[in-house]
């Protein structure tokens, strides 16, 4: 079976997720598409509650349910659909084929499992390795994500650790099996901007190393111009943009897409380094409508200084201008010729 980097390792397929709650349903995923290729980084925007933390657990089968659960839509994993695969199947899954490393690493580490335990468990549980090997191959994992005597910090505990050293804990583990796709949500939004930087590094340098797909989620603009291959921007539950990074950042085609990047002092001399400020998502005037009301039409219709009647009546589709490069908007096409212009 030959892959190459267009091969879709992950398609993902009108996904609905809601939540029971007291006041009735919410409807957190509303019909969500997009892909994930072999090898590349995909960045994920939106502001707070989009859906991106969702859309990320339910990939892995993690939405708390009861009260959320996955309502429609496919997770074609290769061939199979994850959205409707056995728990078994989702533990052989998790951490093995896709991992995922979340914004607060304290969180998510046992606070009573040495650091070599934590990531020599799924090394255990996947590959059979015995103690020692484990043992072994925790130590090579630490090296490679840059700790420091890693023969002396395997058998210490997550306390002992410095917050960057924690979330290379994470990513050690999260990357011990060789996984298909690694889920970052948010990896570095607790760290301070030099340990960002490294961390952003050792990504890119894994990634290489063993050729895995990244679904990175952040709030920062910066961040997607410095790591992502591609960009997906949600918007109340729903993907409203997707394309190259090039693309998306210099000819948005969505009105919220341009609202987010107009905003933002310069993007693309990232590159400066020292004493940057976060690039974070731009405040765009409005509200975000209400989970609870069933959308007829465009969700950012209210805020959208183009919005038509048109926009009432029917959710746009995603059209495609550039190949690869799509927007859902019945102005795309106008609005992308009016930035390059
Ligand atoms: N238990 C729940 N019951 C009802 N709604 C929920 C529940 N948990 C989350 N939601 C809703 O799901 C929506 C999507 O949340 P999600 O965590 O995916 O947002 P996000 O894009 O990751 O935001 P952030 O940038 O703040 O992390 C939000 O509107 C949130 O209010
Ligand atoms: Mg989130």
């Amino acid at each position: 079976m030959s892959m190459n980097m267009d091969t879709a390792l992950l398609r993902v397929q009108d996904l609905h997720v809601e939540f029971k709650t007291r006041r009735g349903r919410a409807m957190v995923l509303n019909g969500v598409d997009f892909e994930i290729r072999r090898g590349e980084t995909l960045c994920v925007v939106g502001e707070s509650g989009c859906g991106k933390s969702m859309t990320a657990l339910a990939l892995l089968r993690l939405i708390p349910s009861p009260p959320g659960r996955i309502s429609a839509g496919r997770v074609m994993f290769q061939d199979e659909d994850l959205a409707s695969a056995t728990p078994a199947r989702m533990r052989e899954v998790r951490g093995n084929r896709i991992s995922m490393i979340f914004q607060e690493p304290m969180t998510s580490l046992n606070p009573v499992l040495t650091v070599g335990d934590q990531i020599g468990e799924s090394l255990r549980l996947h590959v059979g390795l015995d103690a020692r090997a484990a043992r072994d191959r925790a130590i090579d994992m630490l090296r490679q994500v840059g700790i420091p005597a890693p023969e002396r910090r395997v058998d210490e505990y997550p306390h002992q650790l410095s917050g960057g050293m924690r979330q290379r804990v994470m990513i050690a583990m999260a990357l011990a099996c060789r996984p298909d796709i690694l889920i970052a949500d948010e990896p570095t939004t607790a760290l301070d901007v030099t340990v960002q930087a490294q961390i952003f590094d050792l990504l890119r340098d894994l990634q290489r190393d063993n050729g895995t797909a990244i679904l990175f989620i952040t709030h920062d603009m910066g961040a997607v111009a410095e790591m992502a291959d591609r960009v997906m921007v949600m918007y109340a539950g729903r993907v409203i943009e997707h394309g190259s990074t090039a693309e998306v950042l210099s000819r948005p085609m969505h009105p919220y897409t341009r609202g987010l990047i107009d905003c933002l002092p310069e993007l693309g001399s990232s590159a400066a380094g020292a004493g940057e400020a976060r690039r974070e998502l731009a405040e765009i005037a409005g509200v975000v409508p209400s989970i609870w009301e069933l959308a007829s039409g465009c969700a950012f219709r209210d805020r959208c200084p183009h919005a038509m009647p048109r926009c009432a009546e029917q959710v746009p589709p995603m059209f495609g201008a550039e190949p690869g490069h799509a927007a859902a908007c019945w102005l795309h096409e106008e609005l992308a010729t009016e930035v390059a212009a």
